[in-house]
């Protein structure tokens, strides 16, 4: 089946891990606005998305040419396209243990593997901003109808992992957490096996430090997911393997690398794609409902990395730059073994 997908590299390390995702999906078979027209017009003629990363070098963030690059393209792709539901998984490899900044005793307790849904077009993102004088306004706002599709996904996604769900919200204080809580207390009936729980987002971001394996599911609002799926995307010990997907409730959905484009690594072979590759499964099996497509790129991932083949950021204690490999030859591994384990 012939499927169109936009690729956006964007820049830094964007187009070498882009490079390397594409690389992996083939084995079976400049501008003065950060949102162009052009970018619309090949998204909508496509059946995915997948992007890279924008930023910009640190230095000349103020620089007109990458002010606001990353929120302007970004938010513009998400509000254009109605990607309302994010989901960035975080799970802790086993024999890449060792880069987790938890102390062992905590992650002796159980196998970290979760998964952060977050709210994408509502909340303080979308709400009115306003400066005046020596005041300013973010407005938080949710509707019923943007707090439903990512609560949906949530429990639709437990029912295929471990049957929990945590809301994570500040329901003690906000009324936009209220009508989460109500929305989610009715919505849970429809899933009799799922066990759900409410969790306030001050202590969820303890617990995720504490007690990271409790979690299966934490699916939350539009702010609240952007710190809590940072604070998760380090428990792998390196952004380098965080993909994440954003949906439509229609069929074009975006995915992207958790990471930025970390303009500083650009063109020095050291980044890690895997993160974009595993964007790349994700958007087999969301998009185009290959499952085993995706679950095979997946398999060859885990292979590659218990093989102990490591980019640069994936190198445990005692090991040294020598030991490492760079972002084509991971890219390599990946789709060799891709191929291998197609066979
Ligand atoms: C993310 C980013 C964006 C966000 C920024 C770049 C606007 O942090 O995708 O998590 O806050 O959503
Ligand atoms: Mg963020």
């Amino acid at each position: 089946m012939k499927r169109v997908i936009a690729t956006l590299p964007g820049d830094g390390i964007g187009p070498e891990v882009m490079r390397e995702a594409v690389k992996v999906l083939v084995t079976w078979d400049t501008h003065e606005n950060h949102f162009p027209q052009e970018t619309i017009d090949l998204c909508k003629s496509s059946d995915a998305v997948l992007f890279g990363s924008v930023g910009g070098p640190v230095a000349h963030a103020s620089e007109p040419r990458w002010k606001d690059a990353e929120k302007n393209a970004i938010l513009g792709l998400r509000k254009h396209f109605g990607f309302g539901v994010n989901i960035r998984p975080a799970k802790i490899y086993g024999n890449l243990a060792a880069l987790c900044p938890l102390k062992p005793e905590i992650l002796a307790r159980g196998k970290v593997d979760m998964v952060v849904i977050r709210e994408l077009l509502g909340d303080v993102y979308f709400g009115e901003h306003r400066t005046e004088g020596d005041e300013a306004f973010d407005v938080m706002h949710y509707t019923v109808d943007q707090i439903k599709p990512p609560l949906k996904f949530a429990f639709e996604t437990a029912m295929q992992r471990n049957k929990k769900v945590t809301v994570v919200d500040k329901a003690n204080v906000l009324d936009c957490s209220r009508l989460w809580r109500r929305v989610a207390n009715e919505m849970k009936d429809e899933y009799p096996e799922v066990a759900m729980e409410f969790m306030y987002v001050d202590n969820a971001a303890m617990k995720l430090i504490v007690n990271p394996s409790d979690f299966d599911v934490v699916v939350t609002a539009n702010l609240f997911g952007d710190i809590l799926s940072d604070a998760a995307s380090v428990l792998p010990g390196t952004l380098g393997l965080m993909p994440s997907a954003s949906l439509s409730d229609g069929t074009l959905h975006m995915y992207e690398p958790a990471g930025g484009s970390a303009p500083d690594l650009e063109g020095l072979d050291v980044a890690n794609p895997i993160a974009q590759i595993l964007s790349g499964s994700m958007m087999l099996r969301y998009s185009f409902k290959m499952t085993e497509e995706a679950a095979l790129i997946d398999a060859a991932v885990d292979e590659v990395l218990n093989k102990g083949f490591r980019t640069r950021d994936l190198l445990l204690p005692g090991e040294t730059e020598a030991d490492a490999i760079g972002t084509a030859e991971m890219g390599d591994r990946i789709a060799d073994a891709v191929a291998a384990l197609h066979k």
